[in-house]
Parts: C-alpha cells; structure tokens; sequence
C-alpha cells in the first residue's frame, strides 16, 4: 500500500495498472477513516482489481464558519485501516496540490442541491461536486464508492455523473452503525460522554420512523411530527430538519407512495450529524 501527494504520482500508478489490463475503484474520503469508510473500500477490493482512496479535507465545501480548522486527520490511522480492507494506494494531497492559486472553474447543479443540507449548507455541494469531478479526472476509475449515510451527496453525485456523461458506474453502499445504533462519522470525534449518549436519539428517530412505514403509516406528517416529539425528549439536541423526499428529486412529499428518503440533521451541543433510511431498504 503506497501513499502519494501528487496528482502526477497517481496519474503514473493508474497508467501502470492500466497498462496491465486491471480495473479501479475509486473512494473519496475526508480521511479520519472508520467502518463505515472501510466498507466502501471493503465493497472497492471486492469489485476491482486496484482500490485507490482519497484522503482529502477539501476545504471547498466547508463554509467559513463551519468545522474545516478543526477537522480530524489522522494518516497513520488511514493508512491501518486503507491496508487492512484491501486498499492499494492513498492520495493524500495539500490543498495547494489541488486548488492552485489561480483556481476559479466549479461544477454546480441548480435541482437537488436546494433542499435537506443544500439548505443549511447552500455552497456545500458545489465543492463536493468540484473536488468529486476532479478526483474522477486524476483517478478515472472504473468504479466509485459513496455511502448512503451522505444520502444527498450520493444522489448529487449519480446525477452529475448522468448530466456530464462521465462514464464511471456510481455504487452506493449501506450505513455502518455503532452496535448501539448511532451512525458512524468521522464527526462524533467531537462528542463529550454526554453528548454520545445523547445522540443516539438521531438513530431512535430514524428507526421510529422505519417502524411506523413499516406498519403502514404512509402520511409523511404524522412521521415526521413523531419523529421530532421523540428528538425534542433530548435536552442536547436542536432539530436543524426532519424530513421525507422524493428518491429522485429531493422534494418534499406528503405520502408515502414512491420510493422515498426519510433525513435528518440535528445538532448536538455544536456538533451537526445527519441520519436517513431509505423506504426501499426498510
Ligand atoms: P467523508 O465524510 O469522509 O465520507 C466519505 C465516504 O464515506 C462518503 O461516501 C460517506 O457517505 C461514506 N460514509 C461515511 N460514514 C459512513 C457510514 N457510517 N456508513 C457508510 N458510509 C459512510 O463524504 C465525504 O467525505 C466528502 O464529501 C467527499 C465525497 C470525500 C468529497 O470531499
């Protein structure tokens, strides 16, 4: 397992493989890597032939006042747990290597984007969609993986990659939860004791919610309002949304009578963590 900090260096390893007729996988990260990153590299290794993971704060989609200084990195770490799932090699560049002074094209996209996150975080996914973009221009991977825990991120990115008609096959993996249930994030880092516990009620909610469809409540209301009685139970959390949305389009929904995602983000203390399930996977 190799580590570079060059687009250069990638381009020269992926031209290698290439020239010995093998398939690459692609997984772009932020670093600071647990079980929900090793299962998309764990899903990588198992399709192709070489895993390439990226290990990039990408200070992009951070906006000024959020978590980019303060953000955990840990490359001895990454690089454990990138070898031990099967990873071949980790590009970890300096924000120089990727933004050069000059910098000024961006990839944006005006439907999807305006709703969940994309609200509260309006320039977020112009910078995933950038720095997703130029990774699929250094890598060109046959593949690439994206966790369904960023639900929006990954319907985001399956749709630039249909708009722009980059030929790589988008393969969404499932959420990794603790054993007690809270989704796994690099984020929950910044939990004190308390916090933790507190947090579980984002997962409590997203399985309350599971469970009412589950039954046959199929009024997004009544699930929703639910949901938040159950969030509001906790005196650390602060309901950033709670909703339900059509798959495709992200749009707010009144009935449960197309494949849907139910999200939501809440804050702990200051720490923002975010929660989904999809109605197909219940
Ligand atoms: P990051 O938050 O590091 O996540 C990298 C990938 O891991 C994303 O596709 C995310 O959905 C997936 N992931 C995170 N936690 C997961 C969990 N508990 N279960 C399953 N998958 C999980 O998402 C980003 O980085 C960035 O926006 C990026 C796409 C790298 C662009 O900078």
């Amino acid at each position: 397992m190799r580590i570079v900090k060059t687009i250069a260096e990638v381009r020269n390893q992926v031209k290698a493989w290439r020239e010995q007729g093998l398939t690459i996988g692609l997984v772009p990260t932020m670093g600071y890597l647990h079980e929900g990153h090793a299962s998309l590299i764990e899903a990588s290794h198992r399709d192709n032939d070489k895993t390439i993971v990226s290990d990039f704060v990408n200070p992009m989609q951070f906006a000024p006042t959020e978590d980019l200084a303060s953000y955990p990195r840990d490359l001895e770490l990454d690089s454990k747990i990138v070898e031990e799932y099967g990873g071949d090699l980790i590009f970890n560049p300096e924000p120089e290597e990727m933004y050069h002074k000059n910098f000024s094209s961006f990839v944006d996209m005006t439907v999807l984007t305006q709703e969940l996150c994309g609200l509260s975080r309006p320039t977020h996914f112009r910078g995933v969609c950038t720095v997703v973009t130029k990774l699929f221009h250094i890598v060109k991977p046959d593949r690439a993986y994206f966790g369904k825990k960023d639900a929006q991120q990954l319907a985001v990115i399956r749709h630039m990659v249909d708009d722009l008609n980059i030929d790589i096959e988008i393969i969404g993996c499932p959420i990794v939860r603790e054993p007690d249930g809270l989704a796994k994030s690099s984020r929950n880092i910044y939990l004190s004791e308390s916090e933790r516990k507190s947090a579980l009620i984002l997962s409590k909610s997203i399985f309350l919610g599971m469970d009412m469809i589950k039954k046959g409540e199929t009024d997004c209301n009544i699930i929703i309002q639910a949901m938040k009685k159950l969030i509001h139970t906790e005196e650390f959390a602060k309901i950033d949304y709670v909703k339900i949305v059509d798959c495709e389009t992200m749009q707010q929904i009144e009935k449960i009578d197309r494949p849907a995602l139910c999200a939501i983000a809440v804050y702990i203390g200051k720490t923002r963590l975010i929660d989904n399930f999809f109605t197909e996977d219940i």
